[in-house]
């Protein structure tokens, strides 16, 4: 009788051991941590406002730090309880209204755009990452990844000329030893620009990865690179 029942308690842990693994397991592999070129988001045909606090200056912005599936899926929305707190992130949002400004139109102070980041991708990837967290990891990231020096050091600068798609992925590998997604629009006479710079993070934030697949948006073989 008592083996039978140490046996039945065995299993009942292991099946609890079970669920509570698949219940905390978090639904990503990695990140896509992606930057924006705002000269070319802000010439396209939609354009852009500036947000509240001016003109960014000449540099990326943060676009997105985006939990991803290996099989290509994105997870959204994961967490509706999850609510954004500003309060939880008052110590970051000097730095995050200079590197990830909301561009869009209205002007606005980027609690919105901060807001729906966490609300869509950020809850995600809460079980790695807490808020403060996942908004101080974007902005580690992007300090870790300075793209306009990594370009400007292989001869490619933000004046309107045109390049080839492999010089800015040529650049970006040499520098990080990782392959970049590009990510390219129009502008209003047709031309093909630099847009936005997607690269792989692993799931604590920390390192950059190889990306499992890289998303090559629509680029021609030659892009320019809008002053702004
Ligand atoms: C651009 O952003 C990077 C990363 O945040 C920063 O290190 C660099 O100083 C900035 N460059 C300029 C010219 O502001």
């Amino acid at each position: 009788m008592k083996l039978i029942t140490i046996s039945f308690l065995s299993k009942l842990l292991i099946l609890q051991y079970f669920s509570v693994q698949c219940l905390s397991a978090q639904n990503f592999d990695f990140f896509y941590f992606i930057q924006q070129w705002p000269g070319a988001y802000c010439d396209s045909k939609q354009s852009c406002c500036f947000p509240k606090t001016g003109k960014p200056t000449t540099n990326f912005t943060i676009y997105g730090l985006r939990p991803n599936t290996n099989d290509n899926s994105s997870p959204s929305n994961c967490d509706t309880k999850s609510v954004f707190d500003k309060s939880k992130i008052s110590d970051l949002i000097k730095n995050l209204e200079k590197n990830w400004p909301s561009l869009s139109c209205p002007s606005s102070d980027g609690i919105k755009l901060w807001s729906h980041e966490w609300m869509k991708h950020g809850t995600c990837s809460e079980s790695e990452l807490t808020q403060h967290n996942y908004f101080q990891t974007a902005l580690k990231l992007k300090q870790k990844l300075n793209l306009l020096q990594i370009l400007k050091n292989a001869g490619i600068e933000p004046n309107d000329k045109f390049y080839n798609v492999d010089d800015f992925l040529d650049a970006i590998q040499q520098a990080t030893g990782f392959l970049p997604g590009i990510e390219c629009n129009r502008d209003s006479t047709h031309n093909s620009q630099l847009l936005n710079v997607y690269m792989c993070v692993e799931v604590s934030g920390s390192n950059f990865i190889e990306c499992p697949g890289v998303p090559m948006g629509t680029c021609g073989a030659k892009i320019q690179f809008p002053k702004f």
